[in-house]
Parts: structure tokens; sequence; C-alpha cells
């Protein structure tokens, strides 16, 4: 297959994976990328520099292909921000690629460029992305409504919003949001992107620990079993509605503020939740998309299938439309 995104990046298939915040590790990421799509290990996984280093030296070790680091910038709910030591590992490390997301990485540009590193910038609408054009970066990332972590305000769906960016962005486009499969691919390369990310798809991949626990409860869930929760901080984030993401729904309600959410959407409680394999504990990045997943899948096997179910797609639409 052949894209602008696959020409951009140097990879076999425009497909790649999402930055699953301390899920994402080096054997998902290197199975990505050694199938042909783009791995991606993320920054916030890890407290220490050094251990973003051996994780990026842990991909290598893996394969040879183009993976990148998510730097995502939103602001800490607390301590100091880490993101410059972030880019400073990439940038030592000559990683291929970085993700950034949550705010401009236009201070970042200069020296990224400088060393080679292709940036891609991920947001939830089309304006943010003609602004990340303009600051010069190399690919631009639209998640409409539907996808697991930040969605944005607007409740735009990746429908109209896929589109929308194809029309008026000129570098290449990666269309996200419920694309889980071959026809997710098929129709975003329609609407005009040039490839995709998956990021709920790869969570039930086999390469991602995650406790047998929670993966029932997602293998079970169906296209509703997901909330947008921290709107009252104008920061929606799709997630799974589980209890974690109730208490927190209801702290909103009665206006709590940052310091009293704190306690339930915290990185400690959901990753807690997460290791002890307590499905209600913990909020959860979720996407709609989970509805299409029925198993779980070695990465590389998620790849075969959907490059494989876009070309039936493709030839469904060709006998459509003959
Ligand atoms: C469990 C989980 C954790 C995520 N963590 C991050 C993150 O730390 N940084 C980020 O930029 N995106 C994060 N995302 C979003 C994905 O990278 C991707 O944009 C999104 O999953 C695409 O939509 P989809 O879930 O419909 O495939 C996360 C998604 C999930 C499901």
């Amino acid at each position: 297959m052949q894209t602008r995104l696959t020409q951009l990046l140097g990879i076999r298939y425009p497909i790649i994976q999402g930055a699953l915040q301390w899920l994402a590790r080096a054997p998902l990421a290197g199975a990505v990328s050694a199938a042909g799509g783009l791995g991606i290990i993320n920054a916030k996984s890890f407290t220490e520099p050094e251990d973003l280093r051996a994780e990026i030296a842990a991909v290598r070790a893996i394969t040879d292909r183009p993976f990148a680091v998510n730097i995502s910038m939103l602001p800490e709910l607390a301590g100091p921000d880490p993101v410059q030591q972030w880019v400073e590992v990439c940038l030592s490390e000559r990683v291929p690629v970085v993700e950034t997301a949550g705010r401009s990485p236009k201070e970042f540009l200069p020296a990224l460029k400088q060393a080679g590193i292709k940036v891609i910038h991920k947001v939830p609408a089309v304006r943010f992305g003609l602004s990340a054009q303009r600051a010069g970066v190399d690919a631009v990332t639209l998640v409409g409504f539907e996808c697991g972590g930040h969605p944005g305000m607007d409740g735009v769906g990746s429908l109209v919003l896929i589109p929308r960016g194809a029309d008026q962005l000129s570098v290449p486009l990666i269309a996200g949001g419920g694309v889980a499969d071959g026809r997710g691919l098929a129709a975003a390369l329609a609407l005009g992107a040039d490839g995709v990310v998956m990021g709920t798809r790869f969570l039930l991949a086999q390469e991602v620990e995650l406790h047998p626990a929670i993966r029932r409860r997602l293998l079970a869930a169906d296209e509703l079993a997901t909330t947008l929760v921290m709107g009252s901080l104008r920061n929606n984030a799709r997630v799974l509605n589980n209890a974690a993401a109730r208490e927190c729904l209801e702290l909103e309600a009665k206006g709590a503020g940052i310091e009293e959410l704190r306690g339930v959407i915290g990185g400690g409680r959901g990753l807690g939740a997460l290791r002890r394999g307590d499905p209600e504990d913990g909020i959860l990045a979720l996407g709609q998309g989970v509805g299409l997943i029925e198993e779980i899948l070695p990465a590389a096997q998620i790849i075969e299938r959907t490059i494989a179910q876009a070309r039936e797609s493709l030839a469904r639409m060709q006998q459509a439309l003959a």
C-alpha cells in the first residue's frame, strides 16, 4: 500500500498504533512496527527519562523499522512538567517519529526537525490541525468524537471531521476515532485520509499486558460502554463507563474542582486498578470502537486482518459503484 503517510514515515501500511498510557510498551510498539505499521511508546508511562531511553532501546531490540514516541503535553495534574526532558531523550536517541498531543508542539519543532525527526501532531478539531500545520508539523492526526482519550469539546464525529480536515489541510492526514477494523481503514481512506490511528483496537492486542479481568470486561463491552468525563474542566475524556467514571461525573455535577477530581482521575488510581484487575475502580480511556472488537489478537494479525478487510471493503465499494 502506498499513501502520503507510508511515504513520509517509510512504513508498509498506513496504520498507526494509538499511544496507550502505561500500556503501549515496547513489546506492542515493536510488534506493530515489525508488522509494517507504526508502533508507539508513550513517554507518559515513565517517571524517569532514563526509563524512556531504555524502552526506546527495547523497541530497537525488536525491530529496525520506524517507530514513534508519544509526548502528551496536556498540563500535568500534579508535579513539574516533564515535556522538555522527554523531548531531550527523543533528540539524543534520534527516534524516527514523535507524536505530540495536548498543546502546540511549536516550541520544540526546530530542534526535532533539525534532528531529522518527523513530527505528527494529534488534535480533535480542524482549526488546531491548521495551526499545527502552520507551525511546521509533518502530519496531522484528527480524532473524531468516537475516540478513546481526548475527543475535544466540539462533538464532531469522524465522518464529518475527516473530510473537513482533508479539504483544508495540505500535510498528510491521519484519521482516528472509531477505526477498529479494515472497514474503518477503507472508510478513512475514502474520506480523504492518508492513514489511520487505532487506539482501542490495539488495547486488546496480545502484546498489551492487561489483566485478564479487564480484558474480559472490554471484550464484553459494546459501543455503548463508554462515557465522557472531565467536560466540566473543558477537557472531555472518553472512558469506560464504570464506577470510577460515574463517581467522576457525580463530583463534576456537584461543581468539584480539579483538586477534588484528582482523587478519581489522577493516574495513580487508574494504574492501581489496572494492575489489580479491577475494571470498576479506575478511569480507563476507551473508544466507542470497542463494540467492534471480538477477540484478543497478536498485533501482527490485527494489522494483517485490517489490511485484508480494507481490501474487501474497497472491492465491495467498487462493485457497488460500477
Ligand atoms: C487506554 C488508552 C490510553 C490512551 N492514552 C493516550 C495518551 O496517553 N496520549 C495520547 O495522545 N493518546 C492516548 N490515547 C488515545 C489514542 O492514542 C488514540 O488517539 C485513540 O485511541 C484513537 O481513537 P480510538 O480509540 O477510537 O481508536 C489513549 C487511548 C486509550 C484507549
